[in-house]
């Protein structure tokens, strides 16, 4: 594991964005995981607007989205079908096709989270995945006790995720689905590098905990200390509680793997033509 530190959400957003266009340059069939979310959104901007200001192409590129509400369908403004068509499918050349989301609204969601499963399989497993985490420890909806090994399922969502999402139902808790289809820890640590996105301090306590705490399945994101090749990317907010900060620090600094990003977050430091570098 590699922990990441950006001075801001921006750099962060723009870091994690970057690093999904450099993988799609390397492979343009890549087959990426992508998560739904506030802290997402500005990921999307950043790799729409490196989308619109270079040559990368999306269209040999295939999705799996991490999870979906039950009972919502895709065309409601609430389902994460919807965030996605929205906040990405719709702004680049992602084929319909080609951008994969379990159905919450299956008339068999044990059918359906079999045949997800089988679909990842079929495009050859995922070579990105893309998550952002819970104030409950979740990775996907992957909430308390979930096994470390569970593969797409139905789970019953806890009531500090329906709080924390009640701001994308007009605020009202109520309304916030008490179910979702989600990837299991098993699925997701299946994938062949993940990054891991937080930002902002409401995350700063279950991000230490997942990150330097006993893995448990009580903070599914903990299970990720278990995967060869995961960064966690964080702003200075989220990062308040680590304790391990210089060594992560040091690490970012001088391996050479990420010498590109290093110069862009120093272009971004130094003014507002640096930011517009990031996008470059
Ligand atoms: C979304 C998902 C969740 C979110 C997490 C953080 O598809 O699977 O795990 O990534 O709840 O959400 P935000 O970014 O809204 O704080």
């Amino acid at each position: 594991m590699e922990v990441i530190v950006c001075p801001d959400a921006e750099a962060a957003t723009s870091l994690v964005a970057k690093l999904i266009a450099d993988r799609l340059r390397a492979k343009p069939e890549l087959v990426l995981g992508l998560a739904t979310g506030r802290t997402m959104e500005r990921v999307y901007d950043h790799l729409v607007a490196i989308r619109r200001s270079t040559d990368l192409d999306f269209s040999g590129c295939r999705t799996f989205n991490l999870d979906e509400y039950i009972g919502i369908p895709g065309d409601d403004a609430h389902s994460y079908r919807y965030y996605m068509n929205r906040h990405l499918f719709d702004r680049v050349e992602i084929a319909a096709g080609n951008a994969f989301l379990p159905d919450g609204m299956a008339s068999d969601l044990r059918a359906e989270a079999n045949r997800y499963e089988q679909a990842i399989r079929e495009a050859g497993g995922i070579d990105l995945q893309l998550l952002g985490i819970g104030e409950a420890g979740h990775i996907g909806f992957n909430e308390p006790l979930s096994a470390l090994k569970s593969r797409t399922r139905e789970k019953a969502l806890t009531q500090i995720t329906r709080e924390q999402n009640a701001a994308m139902f007009d605020g009202d808790v109520n309304r916030v689905p008490l179910r979702a289809l989600t990837m299991g820890v098993g699925t997701i640590l299946d994938a062949r590098e993940i990054v891991l996105l937080a930002t902002g301090k409401a995350k700063a306590a279950v991000l230490a905990r997942a990150v330097e705490g006993p893995i448990t399945g009580m903070i599914s994101a903990s299970a990720l200390q278990l995967h060869p090749n995961c960064k966690i990317v964080v702003d200075e907010l989220a990062a308040a509680a680590l304790t391990q900060r210089a060594y992560y620090d040091w690490v970012f600094q001088n391996e050479p793997e990420w010498e590109d990003y290093r110069s862009e977050i120093a272009a971004r430091l130094a003014g507002p033509s640096g930011s517009d570098q990031l996008n470059r």
